[in-house]
């Protein structure tokens, strides 16, 4: 098989983590059979730094042309980068939200799994985590608080600030619909999260999800309301299966699960359309502050790369064989500096790298 797949490296740590990503993928294409065509792509601090604005359209066209898209994070310090002077609508992180919205990557997904080996970097006693805990959260990623209207006016001499929260049913059963369907081949069980009790977008997002649930009668679906959610997620983390939330919400618990996991250097993700396109990267931000120092943990990123190789490629062997060997040189001791505890050995991105591509 041949694959198209787009790159785009990003700031920060970016061009260090994918390094590595795409020597494991070369690695298994290698290995299984397959050739792979990159297709070099430009957005967030490093599309600025050459065109002036995160995401140019040419860009936006040259990812549709692809199968898949690999990132690593985008975005600098913002106190101190330049890139923060602009206007917001031409900061890095606007190149994100415009390459989600013009390629409708509304599902989010981002799997919180405990690796055993993995324990001593997990900030909860062992009598919570005992048995290791493995959930997807599913995000909505195209509507919601970051799509409304925005704006900041001066009324009556002082200075007010909108953002909107709008979903329409569509965005929600859509979304919903691929939350259930993800569940169908996991445990077969939904956690809702809104914030019904307060918000009309969470009660119409409570509705249209009972009404999709009618379809999965296999799935049990509960409802959470997201600040009890938070909470959970420290207090009992092996009680979810798939968590189905809107991208704000998404955003927050997202982070949160990535801790539990004992680092955000771990979570993977993909983010998905109505086709097998995707745009597969990391969860964790670009870390300026330990950019170019070769420590940062490429994990996350390389099974980003599982999931591309799992969800636009349908090679699931392929992904397994990713994902195995990540876990087999965790088991083996080697560690990066975010998820180091004693007696274990530590080892900078290339090696993490090397180590896992040996194993494949
Ligand atoms: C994420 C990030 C982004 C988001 C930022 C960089 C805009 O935090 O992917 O979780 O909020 O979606
Ligand atoms: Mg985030």
């Amino acid at each position: 098989m041949n694959l198209k797949i787009g790159v785009i490296k990003g700031d920060g740590i970016g061009p260090e983590i994918v390094t590595e990503a795409m020597k494991i993928l070369d690695k298994t294409a290698d290995k299984y059979g397959h050739t792979i065509e990159y297709t070099k792509l430009l957005m967030g601090g490093a599309s600025i730094d050459v065109h002036g604005v995160p995401l140019t359209d040419e860009t936006v066209d040259a990812a549709k042309s692809c199968d898949a898209v690999l990132m690593g994070s985008i975005g600098g310090d913002a106190k101190t980068s330049p890139w923060y002077k602009l206007e917001p609508s031409k900061r890095p992180e606007a190149g994100l939200l415009k390459i989600r919205k013009e390629l409708n990557l509304f599902a989010n997904l981002r799997p919180a799994v405990l690796y055993d080996e993995l324990r001593g970097a997990c900030p909860l006693k062992e009598e919570i985590t005992e048995g290791g805990f493995d959930m997807m959260i599913m995000r909505e990623l195209t509507g919601g608080l970051y799509f409304g209207e925005r704006k900041t006016v001066e009324e009556n001499g002082v200075l007010t600030a909108y953002d909107s929260l709008t979903y329409n049913e569509n965005e929600i059963r859509r979304i919903a619909k691929r939350g259930f369907a993800i569940a169908m081949k996991r445990r077969k069980k939904v956690t809702s999260v809104d914030k019904a009790n307060v918000l009309d977008s969470s009660r119409l997002w409570r509705k249209v999800v009972e009404e999709v649930a009618a379809e999965y009668p296999e799935v049990t679906l509960e409802h959470m309301l997201v600040d009890n959610c938070a909470m959970q997620l420290v207090k009992n983390p092996k009680q979810f299966d798939v968590i189905l939330t809107e991208n704000m919400f998404g955003d927050i618990l997202s982070d949160e699960a990535s801790m539990v996991t004992g680092s955000i250097g771990m979570l993977a993700s993909a983010s998905l359309n109505e086709t097998k396109f995707g745009l597969y990267e990391p969860s964790g931000g670009s870390a300026p502050d330990i950019a170019g120092q070769g420590i940062a943990n490429p994990i996350a990123t390389i099974l980003s790369a599982a999931m591309m190789l799992r969800y636009s490629f349908d090679l699931d062997k392929e992904a397994e064989a990713v994902e195995a060997a990540v876990a087999k040189v965790l088991a083996d001791g080697y560690r990066t500096g975010d998820i180091m505890s004693e007696g274990k050995e530590k080892v900078g991105t290339v090696e993490m790298g090397d180590l896992i591509a040996a194993y494949i």
